[in-house]
């Protein structure tokens, strides 16, 4: 650190975006359905039934959007790969075009020096791969592990900094548990099968990186959310393990510790054949970074008889909250970063997504003034820095997110961006939170103390 008020030398300073939520043009240059495209398009399915169609328009303004980060003055950027761009029937044949949109992407970061930091899946599914149960599917970690061998091939020397999955608990949590995300299934026996499944194709991807000899770093992105009991009641405190155990060591303990926590065995329908000691091997292939997406905690009592948990919320009425209701929680994320090093060991980390969203006004002659996320940057950045000053190898910051997008169920109206995005006239404009990112990127961090 060059000086108490700031960030280590080499810290990468970043924004985040995933492809459904940002690039419309969904079925361009050969791209399959995606499951999202079908889950949105079927009413009732998101809000005011918001579609990807359009979103950002980013397949085609990918440069101007790329000339905005080079404008913040950030190192890096954050953002997703199609599959169904990739391969459109989710495997077999490969759509070249697909690879060439994100080739011309990866062109345009290099001449602006931004390094890319690419996600093989954020969500978004080839819907013949969804057809098949999605990753309920035994199969769906091979076709996954062949998928992120072509983009190794394809990008190998460009891209040095890869992510297997973005946030597997949402993908199950949401997809096969509350039925709110594509499948829309409520079942915790798929659900089961679904996170295994994610798991081991984790870890065919990262075998698959090793054994193409990739140039370059490997690593997964979780969402952590700290847990806190709403007493001392020995009830609240089992219902906090348990809620702890499914939501931030569901993944974590597989891939470092090669097993699942026992604590899920308390959850209605978590039951099953013992899985095979093989798939824990393979779970277990080292990574290289661990990225950690921090948004909020959450206080929970016990509920007997609420299935599948048998635990619920307790609202925090007097804290401050987001607009989707998300307290705003900065010590979780020192918290979670300390916790993460005390039980998985010392590895490089980085807060992959961080942010909120806040109902903006629209902006007035190419302003938009959002205190409110400003303060919430302020507050995680300094919270960041208080887990660096303790010891933790935290290697960089990516804001979610560079614009405005498509928020999945809750479609249009929650902005998370640092850029105001007119969805009408496609005109972005930074908000205050997007000026003050440059100053803290431009100062290291000094900034956030002034
Ligand atoms: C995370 C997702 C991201 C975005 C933010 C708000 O769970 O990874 O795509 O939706 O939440």
């Amino acid at each position: 650190m060059t000086s108490p008020h700031q960030f280590p030398t080499g810290f990468v300073w970043g924004a985040a975006t995933s492809a459904y939520q940002i690039e419309g043009s969904p079925l361009a240059d050969g791209a399959g359905p995606s499951n999202w495209h079908r889950f949105s398009h079927t009413p009732g399915r998101t809000e005011r039934d918001a579609t990807g169609d359009r979103a950002c328009d980013h397949y085609r303004r990918y440069a101007d959007d790329v000339a905005l980060l080079r404008d913040m003055g950030l190192g890096a950027y954050r953002f997703s790969i199609a599959w169904s761009r990739i391969f459109p029937d989710g495997h077999g044949r490969l759509n070249t075009k697909g690879l060439d949109f994100y080739r011309r992407l990866l062109d345009c970061l290099a001449d602006a020096g931004i390094e890319p930091f690419v996600t093989l899946h954020h969500w978004d599914l080839p819907a013949a791969l969804d057809d098949r149960g999605g990753w309920a599917h035994r199969d769906m970690a091979g076709w996954f592990g062949d998928y992120a061998h072509q983009l190794f091939r394809a990008f190998n020397g460009r891209v040095r900094h890869w992510v297997t999955l973005n946030e597997p608990w949402v993908i199950v949590q949401e997809g096969y548990v509350a039925g709110t995300h594509p499948p829309g299934r409520r079942s915790m026996s798929l659900a089961r099968q679904a996170a295994h499944n994610l798991l081991r194709g984790h870890g065919l991807a990262v075998q698959a990186f090793r054994a193409d000899g990739g140039e370059g770093r490997i690593g997964l992105v979780v969402n952590l959310e700290p847990k806190y009991a709403a007493s001392e009641r020995p009830e609240d405190l089992a219902a906090m393990r348990r809620l702890h155990a499914w939501m931030n060591r569901l993944y974590l303990d597989p891939v470092f510790l090669g097993r699942y926590p026992d604590e899920l065995g308390e959850i209605d329908g978590w039951t099953g054949e013992a899985f095979p000691a093989a798939d824990f091997r393979l779970i277990r292939e080292p990574i290289d970074f661990l990225g950690i997406n921090y948004y909020s905690r959450s206080v929970v009592r016990d509920a007997p008889g609420l299935a599948p948990f048998g635990a619920e919320r307790v609202l925090q009425a007097q804290a401050p909250h987001t607009a989707l209701g998300w307290e705003v929680f900065a010590e979780g994320l020192k918290s979670c970063l300390l916790w993460v090093k005390r039980r998985y060991g010392d590895l490089p980390l980085y807060i992959t997504e961080n942010g909120a969203a806040f109902d903006d006004e629209p902006p007035t002659g190419g302003r938009l003034a959002d205190p409110l996320r400003v303060d919430y940057l302020r507050r995680h950045l300094l919270a960041a820095h208080a887990a660096i000053a303790e010891g933790v190898d935290l290697r960089g910051y990516f804001a979610w997110s560079l614009l405005d997008n498509f928020e999945w169920a809750f479609g249009y109206d929650k902005r998370f961006g640092l850029i105001h995005v007119d969805y009408a006239t496609q005109a972005r404009t930074l908000k205050d939170s997007a000026h003050f990112y440059r100053r803290v990127v431009e100062s290291h961090g000094a900034e956030l103390w002034r």
